[in-house]
């Protein structure tokens, strides 16, 4: 029989090493030992990488930036073609955010008119496995939530959150929740803005509110934010809380077809993170090449090695590496 799923993935991330990947320890001696569980349907262990980009000039941002003023913005246009009408919405129906795409291409994240940009083209290969587990023949338990988390802060799970979460909605006919999970250091509403208001917080620890109140939509059609809400002393402990296992289970059954996507806490920063993984379907595992080392990496992979579906996006990887193993999986045929 084949090695688990977490043992493939530590390989594949040792061969990357040695490609030229190098990591900022000595390889850990042995890998995780971890058992493919009896329940496994299906997982891939798979190694996607996604190349480091040059950093960008960032505009301040306007608020209420028109995205029609942005030259070959078509797509844009075409999801929000009327300001009038969104603000008409947001009355009607709550909070709404106007993404500004300009300022958010400008910053490396895919955007409506990205079409075959490069962060476009990473994106569409590393969404197409999530999707598959998610909906349709192949989908797994809870294959709708999806957890992205790293070992460590910085690695990149808000960058990856995000841009698979305007990758599916902007493409495919799946409307999609990005929930802002990482509350101690929610970062989502510095990059595309977010209004006052609850949010994740707030459905936990107030009884009054409905999952509708939290909500915030914005100028994609199909793509909503759960924003991380009002700050609390035990912010993260909640997201072990059974009010959080309860809220995920409401969200499992009532969107079960829309994806949600869950930007989180780092797996070795707080022990809370690893109890929401084991709530979710999948989980897309960041690694910073270059800077995460292969035993923090280990570490971080065997907090969760009771979960089913681990995938693995080696971020901010040079251009020679992108192009070696760009697309790169393997599929465990023992399960
Ligand atoms: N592929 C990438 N290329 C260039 N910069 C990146 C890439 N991924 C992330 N970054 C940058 O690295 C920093 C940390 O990323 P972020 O997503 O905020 O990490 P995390 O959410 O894991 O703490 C941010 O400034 C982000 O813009
Ligand atoms: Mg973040």
């Amino acid at each position: 029989m084949k090695g688990s799923l977490i043992e493939q993935a530590a390989q594949r991330l040792e061969e990357l090493r040695r490609a030229g990947v190098e990591t900022a320890e000595a390889p850990a001696v042995g890998s995780p030992s971890a058992a493919p569980s009896a329940s496994q349907q299906q997982v891939d262990a798979m190694v996607l990488a996604l190349e480091a980009r040059a950093p960008h000039v960032v505009r301040p941002r306007v608020r209420n930036a028109d995205p029609h003023e942005v030259e070959g913005d078509r797509a844009a246009r075409r999801i929000d073609t009327d300001d009038a009408l969104a603000a008409k919405r947001a009355d009607a129906e709550g909070r709404f955010i106007d993404i500004d795409f300009a300022r958010l291409k400008a910053r490396g994240f895919v955007t409506p008119d990205a079409g075959s940009s490069q962060i476009a083209e990473e994106f569409r290969v590393i969404k197409r496995p999530i999707i598959r587990n998610a909906v349709g023949k192949g989908a797994v338990k809870h294959g709708n939530l999806v957890m992205v988390t790293s070992a460590l802060p910085a690695e990149g799970k808000t960058f990856t959150s995000l841009n698979l979460a305007l990758s599916i909605a902007t493409e495919i006919d799946s409307t999609v929740l990005l929930v802002d999970g990482d509350v101690a250091h929610p970062s989502i509403p510095e990059i595309i803005g977010a209004p006052h208001g609850p949010g994740l917080l707030d459905l936990l620890t107030r009884d009054d509110l409905e999952f509708g109140d939290a909500l915030v939509k914005t100028n994609i059609e199909k793509l909503s934010i759960l924003p991380a809400g009002t700050r609390h002393r035990r912010s993260t402990e909640l997201l072990a809380s059974e009010q959080m296992a309860s809220l995920l289970r409401e969200i499992a059954s009532r969107y079960s077809d829309r994806m949600v996507i869950f930007d989180s806490p780092p797996l070795l920063a707080t022990t809370e993170a690893r109890v929401l993984a084991t709530n979710m379907g999948q989980i897309v595992m960041v690694v910073a090449a270059d800077a995460t080392s292969q035993h923090a990496v280990n570490q971080a992979l065997a907090t969760i090695e009771a979960c089913e579906i681990v995938l693995m996006v080696l971020n901010k990887a040079s251009r020679t590496d992108v192009g070696t193993y760009y697309g790169y999986y393997a599929v465990d045929e023992a399960s």
